[in-house]
């Protein structure tokens, strides 16, 4: 799995790895398709913050609306994009022994000026979400479009991540803060966790 070997050397190191060419052009552009045809339908709900009774909707920490993939979809492109998440998941488990049992990923759209302020991908009752994985479906993005994805690292380090369309970005779910800036343009993604049983 030479694709990932950089992506996980790197996330043993720093607790972070980005690989750029996860989905080529054309599964980039099936699954854009895909994700604005449900948007469009407008099956999306509003970003929320917190799980269960705690749920929230609060626009001024997150702006995005999601839209969970179901995990046995029969569009081809959403299977095919499990698949590679399963390699990848089974990657980690073999290299890095993570005992990552399952995953959750949803679509998500952040319309034009949202962003999601900086946080920790974690539930106050449920830590089985480990690695966070964010895939990026943005065709042509330029530095100009801003939403950048912002991971805070120790020593006060931190690295922006441009969200451009095949990149995938996987970090320590409970471990590292990251924020979302503002999207000067339409931006997309599919992002969830890989889970541990408990
Ligand atoms: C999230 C998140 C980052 C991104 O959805 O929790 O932090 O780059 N997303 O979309
Ligand atoms: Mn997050």
């Amino acid at each position: 799995m030479e694709i990932f070997d950089t992506l996980i050397d790197s996330i043993a190191e720093h607790g972070y790895g980005i690989a750029d060419d996860f989905l080529d052009a054309s599964e980039v552009a099936v699954l854009s398709q895909t994700l604005r045809n449900r948007y469009i339908a407008g099956i999306f709900k509003n970003a929320g913050v917190g799980q269960g009774a705690e749920h929230q909707v609060h626009t001024q920490i997150r702006g995005d609306h999601v839209l969970w993939l179901e995990e046995n979809t029969t569009q081809p492109e959403e299977q095919l994009f499990f698949e590679k998440i399963n390699t990848l998941r089974q990657y980690l488990n073999q290299t890095c022994y993570l005992g990552l049992r399952d995953f959750e990923f949803h679509y998500a759209l952040y319309p034009v000026g949202t962003f999601y302020k900086r946080h920790l991908d974690r539930f106050r009752h449920d830590s089985r979400r480990k690695m966070s994985v964010i895939c990026y479906l943005n065709e042509a993005w330029q530095p100009t479009d801003g939403g950048e994805l912002v991971i805070y690292l120790p020593e006060n380090q931190s690295l922006k991540v441009s969200p451009t369309a095949g990149r995938l970005v996987c970090f320590e779910a409970d471990k590292l803060e990251h924020e979302v800036l503002p999207a000067i343009r339409e931006r997309m993604s599919i992002t969830g966790w890989l889970r541990t049983g408990a």
